[in-house]
């Protein structure tokens, strides 16, 4: 049986219009091999739901009528492959997603859990934003972080990784239209963002110093070291339970004992025992301190 359970899977999937759609997905197995022939990427792990509303999007911006025809379409337009692809990895994004999360974290959590990581003389935090689109999630964690480390001699280093070079270029830019930023506390806007042209705006190189982007692959690739803080917001939800247990496995290896794991709000998960709940509310779960791992990190690795 699962460990992990995600309470999402509860919710009845949105209903779809059937009418472009084959009843059966006979044909889903020759559409997946023929994107992973072309574009390398493997979507076997994401939920039939999801295939389905992204393939049925898929249908009616190419003007085919089944996924036969679309099929056919993508041997003669390959970069429709690409197209597919990032349809389906779905980048919607915001900065303070959820903002009772960051608030929290900032209010309720950071202040001692930093303090004991200062009091163990720790000088640098790990932090890993997994499928972090066009970079609103890491940088939320950079302005909520900057201060409270600062203060107290620690230097967060924030890994934020999605299999999308797509979204990948822009987050790297860290240029925003002025509308995406209206989730962001106005004193973090004030002191972190400067207007680099009429209603466009840019992260000051300070915080976008706290940032290293990097390609990664949760499902194919291993796990990229070892964190005090992961967060792994809204992707679970978009995968097959077994690819969920999967992935859950590998996060859970890489984040050291007391350290934190924070889902997105529709992805509670019932632990196995290396994983407490600390805020039902908020999907914040905290790695027990294994007996023999009396540090907040466990002994460097070879080759990372
Ligand atoms: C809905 S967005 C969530 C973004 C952000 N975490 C948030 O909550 O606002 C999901 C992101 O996960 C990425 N993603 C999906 N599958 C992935 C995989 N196998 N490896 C890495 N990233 C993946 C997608 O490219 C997408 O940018």
């Amino acid at each position: 049986m699962n460990q992990f359970f995600l309470s999402s899977f509860n919710n009845s999937p949105r209903r779809i219009d059937q009418k472009l759609l084959p009843r059966k997905l006979n044909h889903f197995p020759t559409l997946l091999s023929l994107i992973q022939r072309l574009t390398g990427f493997d979507a076997r792990p994401y939920r039939d739901s999801t295939l389905k509303r992204r393939l049925e999007l898929r249908l009616q911006a190419t003007g085919c009528r089944n996924i036969q025809e679309y099929i056919n379409y993508i041997r003669n337009n390959q970069e429709e492959a690409f197209n597919f692809k990032e349809n389906l990895l779905i980048h919607v994004t915001s900065f303070f997603r959820d903002r009772a999360v960051f608030t929290f974290l900032e209010r309720k959590v950071f202040p001692d859990w930093l303090d004991k990581l200062a009091s163990r003389q720790r000088r640098l935090l790990r932090v890993w934003s997994v499928g972090c689109a066009s970079g609103e999630e890491p940088y939320s964690l950079a302005m909520i972080l900057h201060q409270p480390t600062l203060k107290r001699g620690i230097h967060p280093v924030i890994l934020a990784t999605d299999v999308s070079p797509r979204v990948l270029a822009k987050a790297r830019e860290a240029i925003f239209r002025q509308r995406e930023l209206r989730n962001i506390p106005k004193f973090y806007r004030q002191i972190y963002f400067s207007e680099i042209k009429p209603g466009i705006w840019r992260l000051c190189p300070e915080l976008r110093r706290l940032v290293i982007f990097r390609q990664h692959d949760l499902l194919q690739e291993e796990v990229p070291g070892f964190f005090d803080f992961i967060v792994l917001r809204n992707l679970l939800i978009f995968l097959r339970p077994e690819a969920q247990e999967q992935v859950l496995r590998k996060i859970i290896q890489s984040l050291v004992g007391g350290g934190l794991l924070l889902l997105g709000n529709s992805e509670r998960i019932n632990p196995n025992g290396s994983l407490e709940l600390l805020s039902a509310r908020h999907c914040l779960y905290q790695k027990r301190q294994a007996s023999s791992q009396g540090e907040v990190f466990p002994p460097k690795r070879g080759k990372k």
